[in-house]
């Protein structure tokens, strides 16, 4: 009985679609328009690495085609069948196997070459032509992100604002376990160690938001250990500092100032809101100290844990390490997540530890969990 492709692919045409939208939905993945992207290529370093991989991608893509073309051919060409006669036996051909031998050492001679430069170019820090450096250190929490940029003396977390063509290089640490530091669009992950530090540095190219992530394994939360680049033009960028160096605007109605009270009886022992005048990075970084040791001496019961800075929060659009969008029009997931956090975010360290958490959701009434909700989001730069 002979089979012709045609009949082959008609008889089986379910596994072939299968086959088909399998193959569409990983290539779909490609695509550089996702956030998370590393096709997207947004600066320098991230072009080294994606050039590296494109390399080495049809290297191994030849490689591939031939090793596995010879096989299937051999496999096929030598079937067992009555007419096919015996392969040539090559079993101990030296010259054959020096061949295949030297040929993967040319190769990957080849790819050491960039790889090795790519390492470089990354770890011996920004190149000198490429301008003043700004420094930040990143800080992984479980499970949320803290930046500081100790020249600057502003401390935040979970979005990250930068200046384009800038490089930005980056100190990495954890306070608790090893999370990685991953923004697709413009690096490679690098991991963030307790105890020992680790650097890279970027530059993103273009202004925009740009899309990151945890990538390395943490706990509970670890896919939902986001955060996000803003990248915006050196004036841009220089009003944001000058912003968080301002003091918010005064409570504009009743419902802002229940609000603040609120926050300062119920918040305001783990999440500052005040890192706006001179003299309070140096005690932010204390506090935070203080409040890691004390939920380390008493994982169960203590009262405070480590938390994200909320200084100047009206500023932001994203809650729970990058995780939902919000903003003064549209504060519905704000008042969720100060309701009910885990509901968004499972194993958040807030509604265990915070006392109007005892027994689950928030115990405030709904007006309050508003009030707070507009407090926070009232949380400007009083700049006219
Ligand atoms: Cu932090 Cu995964």
């Amino acid at each position: 009985m002979k089979f012709s492709f045609k009949q082959l692919v008609h008889k089986n045409s379910g596994f072939v679609a299968l086959i088909t939208f399998a193959i569409l939905l990983i290539v779909s993945g490609c695509t550089p328009n996702d956030p998370q992207s590393t096709f997207g290529i947004g600066g320098p370093i991230a072009r080294q690495q994606a050039d590296l991989f494109i390399l080495i991608f049809w290297v191994a893509v030849i490689v591939f085609v031939l090793v596995e073309g010879a096989l299937v051919y051999i496999l096929f060409r030598y079937r067992h069948k009555k007419n096919n006669p015996l392969p040539y036996q090559s079993h101990g051909n030296t010259r054959l196997e020096i061949i295949w031998t030297i040929i993967p050492a040319i190769i990957l001679a080849i790819i050491a070459v960039p790889t090795v430069k790519g390492i470089w170019d990354q770890q011996s820090g920004v190149p000198l032509d490429s301008g003043e450096p700004l420094t930040v250190e990143a800080i992984g929490h479980q499970w949320w992100f803290e930046f500081r940029y100790p020249d600057l003396e502003i401390s935040t977390a979970n979005e990250l604002h930068i200046p384009i063509n800038r490089p930005i290089n980056f100190k990495l640490q954890s306070e608790d376990v090893i999370h990685s530091f991953w923004v697709p669009k413009l690096a490679g992950k690098v991991d963030m160690m307790p105890v020992n530090d680790n650097y890279m540095w970027f530059i993103a190219e273009e202004p925009g938001m740009y899309y990151g992530q945890c990538a390395e394994f943490c706990g509970i939360a670890h896919a939902l250990m986001r955060f996000r680049v803003i990248a915006e033009s050196e004036t841009d960028f220089e009003n944001w500092v000058d912003g968080m160096h301002t003091p918010p605007v005064l409570p504009k109605n009743e419902s802002e100032q229940n609000g603040r009270t609120l926050f300062t009886q119920q918040c305001s022992m783990c999440h500052t809101v005040d890192s706006y005048s001179p003299g309070s990075y140096a005690r932010e970084i204390t506090s935070q100290d203080e409040r890691w040791t004390s939920w380390v001496n008493d994982i169960e019961n203590s009262v405070k844990v480590s938390a994200p800075n909320l200084t100047h929060f009206g500023l932001r659009s994203t809650l729970g390490a990058g995780l939902k969008e919000f903003s003064a029009e549209n504060p519905d997931n704000l008042i969720k997540w100060i309701k009910d956090p885990s509901k968004i975010k499972i194993g958040t360290r807030m509604q265990k530890h915070a006392n109007i958490y005892k027994g689950g959701e928030a115990n405030l009434k709904d007006e309050e969990i508003e009030d707070l909700a507009n407090y926070l989001l009232s949380q400007k730069p009083n700049i006219k």
